[in-house]
């Protein structure tokens, strides 16, 4: 569904992606790992639009090159940036419905099903978004982005910061997304959740996919770890 093909990527004359090459299948979950610097997130950014790239990214036969972000999103990706970047002044609520593309197509996923699925937002759901702790305020911009109703959900480094007990709930409804039939490329540093949940591991060194295997092949695999993992 998604195929990056010798991608490449620059923040002015400052060449970052050197031939980025992936795929993601659907209902896939593949961790895109590697260490700080070392190109994930701006791999995030060409795919979502939002930095100067060069090569192939390919969303189900169309290509995402040169798209405005916003029609990227309309193709079904949804990104859940770094940067936990809610709505501080507005409620917890009023981010959700932010979230909605108004589109025809009638979403999969309702406030109910946020709800539902985080307990502690429809507790607050009347409370201004910028007075929750950085776990609550990560729940919500991932629940505003299925509010999009997304294919694929690009999710960068969601459990940064976060408590471990609330790393593994993240864990867990990432892999709720999956049992309702979307693709997750989750970004991460730490090997924790990404081993337990992904299906498949990629990992990232000086802009290029330097591993690409299940979760078991890159346990038996000491020496990319130690090259391009291990801090
Ligand atoms: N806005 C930017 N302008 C210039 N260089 C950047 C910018 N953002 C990231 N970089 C550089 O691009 C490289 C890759 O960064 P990034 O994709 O953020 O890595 P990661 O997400 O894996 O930590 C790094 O060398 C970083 O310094
Ligand atoms: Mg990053």
């Amino acid at each position: 569904m998604l195929k990056v093909q010798d991608l490449h990527a620059y923040y002015g004359k400052s060449h970052v992606l050197h031939g980025v090459n992936f795929d993601v299948q659907p209902g896939e979950i593949v961790a895109l790992l590697g260490r700080n610097g070392s190109g994930r997130s701006t791999t995030a950014k060409a795919i979502m639009g939002l930095v100067h790239a060069e090569g192939t990214i390919d969303w189900n036969g169309q290509s995402l090159l040169k798209r405005k972000a916003y029609e990227i999103a309309k193709l079904g990706l949804g990104y859940v940036p770094e940067s936990r970047d809610i709505f501080p002044r507005l409620t917890v609520h009023q981010n959700l419905m932010l979230g909605e593309k108004g589109g025809k197509k009638a979403s999969r996923w309702t406030y109910d099903d946020m709800y539902a699925m985080f307990p502690r937002l429809q507790e607050r759901q009347n409370t201004e978004a910028g007075v929750m702790s950085g776990g609550e305020q990560q729940m919500l911009t991932l629940c505003r982005t299925l509010m999009g109703d997304p294919d694929l959900i690009i999710i960068d480094e969601p459990t940064e910061g976060l408590a471990p007990k609330i790393v593994e709930l993240v864990g867990e409804y990432l892999k709720k997304l999956k049992d309702r039939g979307i693709s997750v490329l989750l970004i991460e540093q730490k090997l924790t959740i990404a081993m337990h949940i992904s299906d498949r591991t990629l990992v990232m060194g000086h802009g290029s996919i330097v591993f690409d295997g299940t979760p078991d092949q890159l346990r038996a695999d000491a020496a990319t770890r130690k090259e391009w993992l291990e801090v």
